[in-house]
């Protein structure tokens, strides 16, 4: 059977600061996709992960289908009146447009699908991020796809030896979608160096080049720029099918090991090492840090199984002990050189503007003097 997959998420009100959405929200975003969904969904799952909460839902419409996104942005906005009712943090704030005009992109919500024919057996993996940019999805999926250090089955199993192809996005480029379709392993230098640069450079899809079928969609896009100023971090979600022609769920898993260091944490400006977490995990220490939630399911005839939580397990713990340690070690630097994120990326213009202030009372040394 021919399905699709979306996730539409977006942040419309937390508790407590912007650390997870209240229970009434969640409740009032699933009752309104139960409702309004009947007719257009196989199935879906309501997923939070920090202040953000995500819309899973299976259909046989394809990608960008105006009705689903419709459902899903109505949803958001219905969940922005409690927000306001409850009083909550960021209320409506990736509502960015209030007129809907037929796909959530570049109206606030982010969003990922992919469309496919049904494995007799489909596990797949949800990944969400909060207090970070998609970029963050950067090291992990090309290690996880591209490096037999975690995906030893490019080297173990057929079905992987021809690699894989990367669709990445420029997301500085803001007159359209700027893409480069890059295969490994033939370009993987040309891929390394766009992937080193997280905030430029940012992966939205990846193939298999053995069957052709699509592997990874990543909620990539130009939202922070369109939007024309920060609305706080686009913190994206991934979804990432695996086993037989893709990377295993282990070895996909594998690189989050790394706890890697990612832009986001405190007012979305600093440089904070990402933390794998279980599912429905809270935002604390210094608004961060970044956290990374993995939900693990199968789908069959658009039908969901319960979802797994994937880094609940005692292996994790050993990674989120090494996340604290290289957050806080980064931390203690405060402001100071790489603790910071770069001046394009701070979500505040506090420091851009005292700078220019500044810069009348610069002034030039003679050089004869
Ligand atoms: C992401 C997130 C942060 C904030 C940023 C600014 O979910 O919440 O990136 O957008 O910390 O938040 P304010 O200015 O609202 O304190
Ligand atoms: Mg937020
Ligand atoms: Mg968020």
């Amino acid at each position: 059977m021919k399905i699709t997959i979306s996730i539409i998420k977006a942040d419309v009100g937390s508790v407590g600061g912007h650390e997870i959405p209240s229970k009434r929200l969640i409740e009032t975003i699933e009752n309104h996709v139960k409702k309004e969904g009947k007719r257009l969904l196989l199935d879906y799952k309501i997923f939070h992960t920090g202040d953000d909460t995500g819309i899973l839902m299976s259909h046989i419409h394809g990608v960008n289908y105006s009705d689903i996104h419709k459902l899903a942005f109505d949803a958001f906005v219905a969940g922005t009146e409690v927000a306001k009712e409850q009083g909550l943090y960021g209320a409506g704030q990736d509502i960015l447009k209030n007129a809907f005009s037929g796909n959530v992109r570049g109206m606030g919500p982010g969003s990922c699908e992919m469309e496919f024919e049904e494995r007799p057996a489909e596990p797949f993996v949800l990944f969400a991020c909060d207090k970070t940019d998609p970029g963050a999805f950067n090291y992990p999926l090309f290690r996880g796809f591209a490096d037999p250090f975690h995906n030893a089955g490019l080297l173990l199993a057929s079905d992987m030896a021809k690699g894989f192809e990367f669709t990445v996005m420029d997301v500085n480029y803001t007159k359209g979608d700027r893409v480069i379709t890059l295969k490994v392993p033939e370009e993987y230098y040309d891929l390394a160096v766009l992937l080193r640069d997280p905030e430029h450079f940012v992966i939205e899809s990846i193939s298999s080049r053995a069957t052709g079928d699509i592997a990874s969609v990543v909620s990539t896009s130009r939202l922070h720029n369109i939007a024309g100023k920060y609305t706080g971090k686009d913190d994206p979600v991934a979804i990432v099918r695996t086993q037989k022609q893709f990377p295993s769920t282990g070895e996909l898993l594998s690189p989050y090991a790394t706890a890697h260091f990612v832009a986001g944490g405190d007012r979305g400006s600093h440089i904070v090492a990402l933390m794998p977490c279980k599912l429905g995990a809270i935002i604390s220490f210094f608004d961060g840090p970044a956290i990374v939630t993995a939900a693990g399911m199968c789908v069959h005839n658009g039908i969901f199984t319960e979802a797994i939580d994937l880094f609940d397990q005692p292996f994790w713990d050993t990674i989120r002990d090494k996340a604290s340690e290289k957050t806080y070690g980064i931390r203690e630097q405060g402001f100071f050189g790489a603790a910071m994120a770069p001046m394009e990326e701070l979500e505040y213009t506090g420091v851009v503007e005292r700078i220019k202030q500044l810069d009348s009372k610069f002034s030039i040394r003679r050089s004869d003097k």
